[in-house]
């Protein structure tokens, strides 16, 4: 249950793309756009692979996937160029890109108490931050520009309680990624995944959106 989960806590860390903010769609664009330069499709069921792991990991994936391998420096080049695509989508980005019940989430949680975190491999994080003006929400904001190691590795999650002041078992993280849910767990947190049970069966517990964890969390029984 949610109210079990976050009753033994004292912080609450949330991933950004797919999570508060809905970016997700935008990095499966850009990935899709930069296939089709080098003459493949993208599947959908690869998106999930995509999600939560750092630029290069997510070209690598792709390209395993395809039977193919590129010298460092052309990858280097693939992955900026994705990332050009990523950043031109983002200047569409306003507080209209807040996913459902998030930021009422995250403002509950600080009414109720809790330290509030964000912790997210992105290295273009400040872009949405600025666009969507939420920094102001959360008490520590960790993003790809600050580790050298991307989720699944634990890296961004140890460094975000160390900033937070609290140990990672009394931290909950809010994840719509496996490989993120990984990470959590192997900081010795506990996670809650947003999406399909399916998918994120290595969480804690699953909720398909925060709008329907801000229901639960919303009531004292929840
Ligand atoms: C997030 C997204 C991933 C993305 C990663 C790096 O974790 O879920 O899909 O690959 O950030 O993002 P960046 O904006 O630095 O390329
Ligand atoms: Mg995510």
């Amino acid at each position: 249950m949610l109210k079990n989960l976050l009753d033994s806590v004292e912080a609450l860390v949330f991933d950004l793309d797919g999570v508060i903010a809905d970016t997700a769609k935008f990095h499966y664009e850009a990935w899709k756009r930069l296939l089709e330069d080098l003459g493949f499709q993208i599947d959908p069921n690869e998106s999930e692979q995509l999600k939560g792991v750092g630029r290069i990991q997510a070209l690598e994936t792709l390209l395993t996937n395809r039977g193919i391998d590129f010298p460092y420096s052309k990858k280097v080049e693939l992955a900026e160029r994705k990332n050009a695509y990523y950043v031109k989508l983002l200047s569409l980005v306003d507080e209209g890109f807040l996913l459902p019940g998030g930021m009422e989430f995250v403002s509950l949680a600080k009414e109720r108490g809790y330290k509030t975190a964000l912790a997210t491999a992105s290295k273009n994080a400040h872009i949405i931050l600025n666009k969507t003006r939420i920094c102001s929400y959360f008490d520590v904001i960790v993003d790809g520009t600050m580790v050298k190691r991307t989720k699944p590795d634990p890296e961004i999650f140890l460094l975000t309680a160390k900033r937070l002041k609290a140990k990672p078992e009394k931290c909950v993280v809010f994840e719509d990624a496996y490989a993120g849910i990984e990470g959590a767990k192997k900081a010795g947190m506990k996670c809650v995944g947003i999406g399909k049970p399916e998918v994120l069966s290595n969480a804690d517990f699953v909720v398909d959106s925060l709008a329907s964890a801000v229901k639960m969390f919303g009531n004292e029984h929840y």
